[in-house]
């Protein structure tokens, strides 16, 4: 494929062979010397509309230890605050002739939307509450290599479910390699149509996190709340909050995952996010830059093989 705009579109083996690449840049990254050529003389131009810590910096440092030419767009500054829309936004850069695109935008379906009007690829580095695909991978690598397998575990996501992209991603992901998924939150923070998507909804965390293997925590997203429900911090903590009695529960070697931020006292107890024996949380972060090299790979050969075929006449 030309972009990287979600899950949806990967097969079972795609993604096994992207992750097993990934390990590749994991050996790379704990080199002194982290450097590869694999995108020489490619242009990397990262544009996120919205607030990014770990997404931005490990999507800027893959590119960098890959060779690309990497520029970030700071939106802040940028033209768009003067009205300019994301699409004249994109094909101005798109005249640029970058190689790859990676961009995280507020709104479901914009990236998707964006992809439509450029000759590059596009990496989706979060939409809305519709994809974090890279999110997605970066937790499956963390997964195997902490289990030792990627099939028939049993997953509790746990929290806001209905506005995480995080969430969507991994059940969609999860759900392809065949795990057992558990969403666990408040009703009210369900996703609507979710139950028709072979998952098991819990209300109650002491019930489903029964035997999980794996416990992944996400935070309130109040910036997409709209107004709505929000729950007390308190109370949500008493509930849904992860401390040591509720993990308990859980498998005895059951890890337990963020994609972060993080909010310590309000979905996750600060201990267990620091317990070296059950959280993977720093781990995730180490996988992402891996896995964003190995996006950004693979997305550059096809773009290469895209154009070859061009060049040389033949149907694409
Ligand atoms: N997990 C994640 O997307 O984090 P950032 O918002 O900091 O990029």
């Amino acid at each position: 494929a030309r972009h990287l705009l979600g899950i949806d579109h990967l097969a079972p083996d795609e993604i096994v062979s992207l992750l097993d690449l990934a390990e590749d840049y994991v050996a790379l990254n704990r080199r002194t010397v982290k450097h590869s050529d694999v995108l020489a003389g490619m242009t990397q131009i990262n544009m996120f509309f919205e607030n990014s810590t770990r997404t931005q910096s490990s999507f800027e440092l893959a590119g960098l230890r890959l060779g690309a030419d990497v520029m970030n767009m700071s939106m802040q500054t940028s033209s768009v605050k003067k009205g300019e829309t994301l699409i004249d936004t994109a094909l101005t850069l798109n005249a640029m002739q970058p190689d790859l695109l990676v961009v995280r935008h507020p709104h479901s379906g914009a990236v998707n939307l964006l992809a439509e009007k450029v000759n590059c690829a596009v990496l989706n580095a979060g939409d809305g509450r519709h994809e974090h695909p890279t999110q997605a991978l970066l937790d499956a690598l963390t997964i195997r290599r902490a289990k030792g397998r990627l099939q028939r575990l049993t997953i509790a996501i746990c929290g806001d479910i209905a506005h995480s992209r995080v969430a969507r991603s991994n059940l969609i992901l999860l759900g392809k390699m065949e795990n057992r998924i558990r969403l666990i939150g408040p009703a009210t923070l369900m996703p609507a149509g979710v139950a028709d998507m072979g998952v098991e909804l819990y209300e109650d965390m002491h019930e489903g996190l029964k035997g999980a293997d794996v416990v992944m925590m996400l935070r309130l997203q109040k910036e997409r709340m709209d107004g709505g429900f929000i729950p007390s911090e308190r109370e949500y903590y008493h509930r849904w909050g992860l401390d040591a009695d509720k993990l308990a529960l859980a498998s005895d070697d059951a890890i337990v995952m963020h994609p972060g931020p993080m909010n310590r006292g309000v979905e996750i107890d600060g201990t267990i996010a620091d317990d070296i024996n059950r959280s993977v949380i720093q781990d995730q972060v180490e996988m992402g830059v891996a896995v964003r090299m190995a996006a950004l790979d693979l997305l550059a050969r096809n773009l290469r093989a895209e154009r070859g075929r061009a060049a040389t006449g033949v149907m694409v």
